[in-house]
């Protein structure tokens, strides 16, 4: 377990995925009726992008200016990035950042971002296995209530959270991939989770360093007998190029009704915003139709 979300951060593929998670759960809040929020692979739920730079013992180029960093200073975002980045920014300001002007210096994780929107009848479960990252996390979540953090395992452990007492839940799974087998996992606990409560709707993130492999998940999951089901992949560069990872993409299942044409303009304006070379694009596969 080397992995450390801290170096990739706002990077692009934490703009697309945050910025469609915000989505899912204002979408999940137009009924009134609470949810629980279960983040398998929570991370630390902050990040200080003033100290990305600094790995365990390598200096490394930070990802942020690629991705949050290129949305900061934009006047023309769509609704729904504007939605997203405005969190961001309130977030950052909260924390104390004193140049804002010059770029973000706090950045949320996926279960802060999400806590920033929970109304009183909603609920967190978070799974962080590194114990660093999983005491960061608590430290992070103290004075907020009705969140709930384990240190251990988010695949066995989401097992326990459904079905939820609430019967409605959102999952958000989102693996390092450093694992052989992280998408064999992936599908293993997709399976288990429908089999407990088949109207959940869960969000996967993968990165997109193999057509090859990604096709298989692809086939490995349509074999579940999936409810409605699509895929939104970004790439930032072409198939050619010598960055290892090209895009990232998110499976939603069960996705809020019309998700996909909410997300298209905003995905098409990110492909262009966030294409680091020639073959930047947006993609949207319907893995199982809505009928
Ligand atoms: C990509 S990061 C999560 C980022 C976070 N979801 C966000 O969007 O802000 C993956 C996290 O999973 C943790 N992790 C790795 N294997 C895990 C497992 N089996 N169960 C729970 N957490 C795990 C890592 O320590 C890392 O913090």
């Amino acid at each position: 377990m080397n992995y450390r979300h801290h170096f990739h951060a706002g990077n692009f593929a934490d703009v697309v995925k945050h910025a469609v998670l915000v989505r899912v759960v204002r979408a999940m809040q137009r009924k009134e009726r609470g949810f629980l929020y279960v983040d398998t692979h929570a991370g630390r739920g902050r990040y200080d992008l003033a100290t990305a730079a600094r790995g365990d013992s390598l200096e490394r180029t930070p990802e942020w200016p690629a991705g949050i960093g290129r949305l900061w200073v934009r006047q023309d975002l769509p609704e729904l990035l504007a939605d997203y980045v405005a969190l961001v920014k309130t977030y950052d300001q909260q924390l104390g950042n004193l140049e804002p002007g010059t770029g973000p210096r706090f950045y949320p994780g996926s279960p802060r971002l999400v806590r920033e929107l929970t109304r009183p009848q909603d609920r967190l479960s978070l799974f962080e296995k590194h114990p660093e990252e999983a005491e960061a996390l608590r430290i992070e979540m103290l004075r907020l209530g009705a969140v709930g953090i384990q240190e251990a395992d988010g695949y066995s452990g989401l097992r326990g959270q459904l079905p939820a007492k609430e019967k409605r839940a959102l999952v958000l799974i989102d693996p390092p991939f450093e694992a052989q087998d992280e998408f064999v996992q992936v599908v293993r606990t997709v399976a288990d989770a429908l089999r407990r409560a088949p109207a959940t709707t869960l969000m996967i993130w993968y990165p997109l360093t193999e057509r090859a492999r990604v096709d298989a998940f692809f086939d490995d999951l349509r074999q579940l007998g999936l409810p409605p089901t699509f895929a939104l992949e970004l790439t930032v560069v072409g198939p050619a190029h010598a960055l290892k990872m090209k895009g990232s993409g998110l499976v939603v299942i069960n996705p809020p009704w019309k998700l996909d044409q909410e997300l298209a303009p905003a995905a098409r304006w990110l492909a262009e915003a966030l294409a680091q070379d020639a073959g930047g694009r947006a993609e949207f596969y319907w893995l199982v139709r809505e009928s």
